[in-house]
Parts: structure tokens; sequence; C-alpha cells
């Protein structure tokens, strides 16, 4: 973003800093994989972020959806009454969805009480037998004689002596038109009716004869889609099971059996997968979802009476943004790797950045972000900021071997943000100062060293932690 350098290189406290909205404009030193961010959310592209923790790949993933339009189309399973096991799927669009709506409600005339037949309007209980007032259906006695309109309780023993008849919400009637006898139907709805002619009715009915719809993926719904782990389920979805077996009678009919998966769910949208290698087999069914833009769901559990099931076309259109540790690349699926660049970016995350007055400005930035995402720490005086950059400094030496450069591995940073900010409550300060974040440094660092001292250098480190992290969902693959 462009910063104003006199707001951001010019203040006593990072609360008179004014934020950025826009997500994307929130990440700082990342500048090429912003530009690329962009592009991909207006022409629709994938993107594989490549860089070690704490970098902003998942933020960088969020923002393109922040920046995607709302979801244009809703998916449904229909019951298939010739085949059960194979529900149909549907998918309306927004124009369609408010369109039938519209008819369903604006099917047939509506009417005020006055406008009806006056024996329509008394079995419906608008209109009082003994004085003919009319009144709200709702109230049972007529406000002007104090007449029962009809029994609250069509079997009370009473109601016989009090009143006539329950209140009917229907009334059928005929008219005749053309010498040809028609059928009419009052339908109460609150405090009116409609009034369905026979042409209507037919209507009506299509209407209400179309199978039974369950609404897999809901037209309001989110634009970004996580997926978190190793699970063919998660991922492209389920039928669950029914220990009924979808009996007629007893059991759940299929199409309400039917679990959307993550590629389903963020069809339209992004999908991100952090370390994409840890998907492992998965990685082929996500390509094959890629290329078609749709994927079947299937129950996947062969012991399971959901296994027979199967939707057939459930559109994924998905923007897949994947993200990688360096370590990990030679783990991704060839073809599906060629497949995001040859549709897309593969972006190098940068770890450090020049230390220019400018990047201290943009740190002072992310300081005021940490702060008020974490909600409990107070904000920082500039001095603070500034120690905070020479941290950074002294970090991008450290781990990137970069001179003169600020680190951009931001998550360690905005660990030394909270622990300063603790650091400043527990002392009762007002603002995070200058000595809050060097005790924070120091004590961070010593936790860093120990581990240096453990597995050699601060990146082997992650990586061995993330090569820890793959091994359990390796293992459940093969199980
Ligand atoms: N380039 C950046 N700009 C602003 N904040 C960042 C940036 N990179 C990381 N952060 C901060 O660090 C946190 C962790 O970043 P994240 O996106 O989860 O990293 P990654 O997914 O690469 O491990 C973010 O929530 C954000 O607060
Ligand atoms: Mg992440």
């Amino acid at each position: 973003m462009e910063y104003e350098l006199s707001e951001y290189s010019s203040f006593e406290s990072t609360k008179e800093l004014s934020l950025p909205k826009d997500p994307l404009q929130q990440i700082i030193g990342q500048s090429e994989a912003v530009r690329v961010a962009k592009l991909a959310a207006l022409q629709r592209r994938n993107i594989l972020l490549v860089g070690p923790p704490g970098t902003g790949k998942s933020l960088l993933a969020q923002s393109i959806a922040f920046h995607l339009p709302q979801a244009r189309e809703e998916i449904s399973v229909l019951h298939n009454p010739e085949a059960p096991e194979r529900p149909l799927v549907e998918v309306r669009t927004a124009e369609k969805i408010f369109e039938e709506k519209k008819q369903a409600e604006t099917r047939g005339k509506m009417l005020s009480p006055e406008e009806l037949p006056f024996f329509v309007a008394e079995k419906m209980g608008f209109r009082c037998r003994r004085c003919n007032r009319l009144s709200a259906a709702a109230q049972s006695a007529c406000p002007n004689c104090g007449a029962l309109k009809y029994s609250s309780a069509p079997n009370d023993f009473l109601s016989p002596y009090f009143s006539e008849s329950p209140r009917h919400d229907r009334v059928h009637t005929t008219k005749i038109t053309d010498g040809r006898e028609e059928i009419i139907v009052y339908e109460r709805v609150g405090e009116k009716a409609r009034v369905l002619d026979q042409a209507a009715m037919e209507k009506l009915d299509a209407l209400r004869k179309t199978k039974p719809r369950r609404i897999l993926v809901p037209l309001a719904r989110k634009t970004f889609i996580q997926v978190t782990g190793a699970s063919e389920t998660e991922v492209l979805g389920d039928v669950r099971h029914d220990p009924y077996g979808g009996h007629a009678q007893i059991g759940t009919l299929p199409y309400l059996r039917v679990v959307p998966g993550a590629v389903h769910e963020a069809h339209e949208g992004v999908l991100f997968v952090d370390e994409l290698s840890a998907l492992n087999n998965i990685q082929r069914n996500l390509l094959t979802a890629m290329q078609e833009k749709k994927y079947a769901i299937a129950g996947r559990n062969s012991q399971s009476a959901g296994s027979s099931v199967r939707v057939d076309g459930v559109p994924c259109d998905f923007i897949l943004v994947a993200a990688s540790n360096i370590n990990d690349l030679p783990y991704i699926f060839p073809a599906l790797r060629s497949r995001i660049i040859g549709n897309g970016y593969e972006i190098l995350l940068e770890t450090s950045m020049p230390d220019s007055q400018e990047n201290r400005a943009a740190l002072a930035q992310f300081t005021a972000q940490e702060i008020t995402k974490d909600g409990r720490i107070p904000h920082a005086t500039a001095a603070a900021v500034e120690a905070l950059a020479n941290e950074a400094r002294k970090r991008a030496q450290l781990l990137d071997r970069a001179d003169n450069s600020l680190t951009l591995r931001l998550r360690e940073l905005s660990g030394i943000i909270r622990l300063a900010g603790d650091l400043a409550v527990s002392e009762g300060a007002e603002l995070i100062e200058e000595k809050h974040v060097t005790a924070a440094s120091e004590q961070s660092r010593n936790v860093e060293q120990k581990l240096r001292d453990k597995y050699g250098s601060v990146w082997k480190a992650g990586a061995a932690e993330s090569a820890l992290d793959a091994r359990p969902s390796a293992q459940k693959e093969v199980s």
C-alpha cells in the first residue's frame, strides 16, 4: 500500500495510526505476492504460496477470498424417486431462487376480509355470525357483541353450544364460468386470504410437486474454505451411514444423508489448503476436481450403507490457494503443481525487506494491527516500535543472513509484541514501552536459542516440526 509516511513515521503511539480495512492492505513487505493475489481474485487463478511459517500465507489466502464477489449459485440434492440411491443435483442461480420465491408468494390474489364472500369470511373467523362485524381472525370472540366466532378447541364438549364450527384456514367452493363449474379455493394467510382459481392451483401444485430438495451448499456462504486435515470426507464429501439402510419407512432417505466436501463448499470461492503435501493421495482427487470443476459425492466407507449412494456432477469450481514450505515442495504431486502453475501462479514469499524508512513505517502499521487484533494489550510508543524494528533487523541477519534488512517472519515478531504487551499490562503501564519490547525480545530469543542448540537452526527446527506434523496424517492414510 501507499504509506502515509507522515502518519506512520511520526507518531507518539500506535493508537494514532489508522488501519486499512482491506486485508490485502494489511499485508506488509510482500508487494509481489499482494499484486498477484489481486490478479488471482480478479481472474480466478490458482496460487501456490511457498515460504516459511509466519510470512503471511494464510493471511494472503483469506484476503483473496475477501476480494471475491458473493456466490451466485446454490447447490441442492433432490430425491430421485426412481433411484433413491442416485440423488440428483440441482444448481439454482440467485435470480432463479428469487423468481421462484416471488412466484410462490404472488400466486393467486390476496383479498382483505371485507372483499371475501360472507360465508368464507365467517368460516375463516373474520366475520361474526351474530352481528356480522369484521374483526381479526386471531380473536376468537367478536369484539362487538362478544359472541364466539368459532370454537378454539374443536373437541371441547361445550363447543356445540357456543359455536358452530372450528376456524377454517381453507375454504373450497365452486363458481360457474361459461356454463362450466370451476373450483375456487380460499386460503387464509394471516389476516388476509388468498384466492386460487383452477389455473393458479395447477401451477401451485406443479410447484409443490417438485422433488423434495436438500440444500447442500447454500447461497449465503463464506467465500473462504480451509482444509484442515487430510481426510477424504472433509475434502471430497461423503454419504452418512444409516443404520436402517435407507429403509423406506424407518430409514433416512439417501439424499438427506449426502454431505458436501470442502471442494463443493468452496464452489465459486477460495479453497485454501495449508501444507498441500500433507494431503498425500487426496492431491490426485483434488486435481480431478480442478480439471472437471465437478466432483461426485459418494459414500467413502465400504462398510456403511452410504457406500451404495452416489451423487454425480456436484459443482466445485473453486480457486485453489495452496501453501507449502520449501522443504515440502518435492512431496506435491507434479501433475497438481503444474496444473496450479498452468492456470495460476507460484509465489515465493519474501523472508525479509530492506531496512528503510518506509519499511519501518510498515512495521509500525503491523504493530498497530497486531495490537488491535489481540485486543487485550495496550498500544505501543514510537520508541517501542523502533526497538521492535531493531529486533526485526537482528532477526533478518540471524535467520536469513540478510544485511540491512527487517525480517518478514512476522508471526515471531507478533509473538514479541504480545509478550511485550503482557509485560506492560503486568506493570500497569499505559503503553508498551521500549523496555518491554527489549525484555520480550530477549525472552523469546532464549527459547529459540534452546531450539537452535537442539536442532541446529530455527529454520531446521521449523522443518522438523512440520515433518512431525505431517507424520500422523501419513499414518492415517495407510491404516
Ligand atoms: N506480511 C504480513 N503482513 C502483516 N502481517 C503478517 C504478515 N505475515 C504474517 N503476519 C502476521 O503473522 C500472523 C501469521 O501469519 P500467517 O498468514 O498465518 O502465516 P503463514 O500462513 O505463512 O504461516 C498473521 O496472522 C499476521 O498477524
Ligand atoms: Mg498458515
